[in-house]
């Protein structure tokens, strides 16, 4: 369920990399409000600034200019430690690789999160959110590569985050193992009402997204509005 409240508000952001001529303009005054419970998707050219957003919002790193809050705090002006506490107790990541350690199985990996998290549900639970209850002992090299990341995204929501954030989780996966992959985390937001940002190149995440995002040469440049059920509808899951 998408809510009226602004979890993110996001004015005039922007984030320069380097300085003098070398300097990088990655983002130029982003406008931006980020709903509770929304599943958003966001498109653009590489090197439009969809990471360098994603990473500011996830609290990696820090914005040059303009004003970013989460449930109103100032995540602009957090210093280390209040970065590091909002992305361990408030936020989970997906990246492309999966990141997964090797000698450790799926459910020992997902543990790892779960022992140090303030609420977590357990590994075994969002192992099955994630449709692997029957893989929770395998290693890493025993799965394949949609089954690591769904290993990863089940890691990333263990600890139940307020925010989901994924970078082009699919950019390593064929499109069809892709799909397994954008279905997992489209249930996730659906079942824990986790807000959820994706970078994407997959049109049919787009199309269940409730709204897309177009990022271009770091500007909020277009935006579009899904009816999202319909489009989950049709493809029957
Ligand atoms: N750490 C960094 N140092 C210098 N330049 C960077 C850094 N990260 C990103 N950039 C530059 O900022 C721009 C936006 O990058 P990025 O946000 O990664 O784009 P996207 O994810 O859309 O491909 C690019 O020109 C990129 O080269
Ligand atoms: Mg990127």
């Amino acid at each position: 369920m998408v809510s009226a409240d602004a979890v993110f508000e996001v004015r005039g952001l922007g984030k320069t990399y380097g300085s003098g001529p070398s300097a990088v303009h990655a983002l130029k005054g982003v406008d931006l409000d980020l709903f509770a419970g929304e599943l958003v998707v966001l498109l653009g050219a590489s090197g439009s600034g969809k990471s360098t957003l994603l990473n500011l919002l996830g609290g990696l790193d820090l914005p040059s200019a303009g004003r970013l809050t989460y449930r109103g705090w100032d995540l602009a002006g957090a210093d280390e430690a209040g970065l590091t506490r909002y992305r361990r107790d408030v936020v989970g990541f997906v990246f492309q690789f999966y990141n997964l350690i090797p000698s450790l199985t799926a459910r020992e990996n997902v543990a790892l999160i779960t022992e140090i998290a303030r609420d977590p549900m357990a590994p075994e639970e969002a192992l099955k959110l994630v449709g692997l209850e029957a893989r929770m002992d395998h290693f890493p090299a025993q799965l394949s590569g949609g089954e690591q990341q769904r290993v990863a995204i089940a890691r990333a929501i263990a600890k139940r985050p307020q925010v989901l954030l994924c970078d082009e989780p699919t950019g390593a996966l064929d499109l069809k193992t892709g799909m397994i992959v954008l279905e997992a985390i489209e249930r996730i937001n659906r079942e824990l009402g986790t807000l959820t940002a994706i970078i994407t190149h997959n049109a049919v995440i787009a199309d269940m997204a409730d709204r897309v995002l177009h990022l271009s040469d770091g500007r909020l440049d277009r935006e579009h509005r899904n009816d999202r059920r319909a489009a989950v509808d049709a493809l029957a899951w």
